[in-house]
């Protein structure tokens, strides 16, 4: 198959974990017989800095015109302590989930056999957990109306949803769990929010659609405690973006580390694929971030194009390289430890 992958490496350890995805990608190519075209193109502080803008418009039409897309990070400290900084990285990112359609993300959460004792929480809690948590990416409070009044003295943000919006979110994960265990947990927090009501109304307006699914509806306090207390009550969930963007990072305690956890982000055209975690700045250039998660993002994008084989591939090798310790210090628990292009390279030449 011939495939043209936009690559965004973006800021901080961006650029070192996605040259290890290409290293895995460019190997997968080769033993199963696919051209792959990278076109690599500027976003987050990395454009600020060449062209004045975090998601250039020539960034866009690479993406909008690519198979697929493969994102490392974003984000730059020297933004983060500026309030009054005009142009920031993460305005790059939420303009490119914005302009390419990108209502869903899939964060899944599953556990690692060779690494279920580096996570804080209890073994017998964990083991086997195996879910997805179902984000809504282009709407809520994330793109709301915000402003301040009363000469600055007064901010507000707002947290709106249309039916559609919430419907179409919805639907992907009725499909989802239609292929799992047919599970669909809709969180929310409509004993106080309007817009909560309008998800647990959409919602129920579709069960009738799908009636081998068992709902449930949970608010979003009670699940940030239940979902590391007993994460394997869950299959797939649903929720609005900013309770998403919240319970995806507390989720990733249960694998053990922030390092492991690949997404997609898909709407109706191209889809992207990026690590959980951030750009990670104190560790930038140095050689020592850990690659898997964007290397396992890797592998959603090929199981997307229904290279199920490919991504099974990557996942063989990301679990061998646990299971024999050929991992970055992260994982390394003060033993052998090795650096980010050191794991590229062990994964690459093990496909
Ligand atoms: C994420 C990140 C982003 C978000 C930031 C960087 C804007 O935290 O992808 O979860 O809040 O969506
Ligand atoms: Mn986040």
């Amino acid at each position: 198959m011939k495939l043209n992958i936009a690559l965004l490496a973006g800021d901080g350890i961006g650029p070192e974990v996605i040259d290890q995805a290409v290293k895995v990608c460019d190997a997968i190519a080769k033993k199963y017989d696919h051209e792959i075209s990278w076109k690599p193109a500027l976003t987050g502080a990395a454009a600020i800095d060449a062209v004045g803008e975090p998601y250039p418009d020539e960034t866009h039409e690479i993406c909008a015109s690519a198979d697929a897309v493969l994102f490392g990070a974003i984000g730059h400290p020297r933004f983060d302590n500026d309030p009054s900084a005009k142009v920031r990285p993460e305005q790059g990112l939420l303009k490119m989930r914005q302009k390419l359609g990108l209502f869903a993300n899939v964060r899944p959460t599953f556990t690692f056999p060779s690494l279920i004792d580096k996570s804080p929480l209890k073994r017998d809690r964990i083991e086997g957990t195996d879910l997805i948590i179902l984000r809504e990416l282009t709407g809520g409070i994330y793109f709301g109306e915000r402003g301040r009044k009363d000469d600055g003295n007064t901010a507000f943000d707002t947290m709106t949803y249309q039916r559609f919006e919430i419907e179409r979110l919805a639907r992907k994960g009725f499909d989802m769990a239609m292929k799992r265990s047919k599970k669909l947990c809709c969180v929310d927090k409509a004993n106080v929010l309007e817009s909560s009501r309008l998800w647990r109304e959409t919602v129920q307006g579709l069960e009738k659609e799908y009636p081998e699914v068992e709902v449930s509806y949970e608010f979003i306090d009670a699940v940030a405690m239940r979902l590391i207390q007993w994460p394997k009550g869950y299959d797939v969930i649903i929720t609005a973006n900013l309770f998403g963007d919240i319970l995806t990072d507390e989720a990733s305690v249960i694998a053990g580390s922030m390092g492991l956890m690949p997404s997609s982000s898909v709407g109706s055209k191209v889809s992207l694929y990026e690590p959980i975690h951030g750009s990670y700045p104190q560790a930038a250039g140095k050689d020592i971030a850990n690659p898997l998660a964007t290397v396992l993002s890797a592998a959603m994008l090929f199981e997307d194009l229904e290279l199920v084989t490919e991504a099974e591939e990557i996942r063989r090798v990301v679990n061998k390289s646990l299971a024999e310790g050929y991992v970055t210090e992260d994982l390394a628990d003060g033993g052998k430890s090795y650096k980010t292009s050191e794991v590229g390279d062990w994964l690459a030449s093990n496909i």
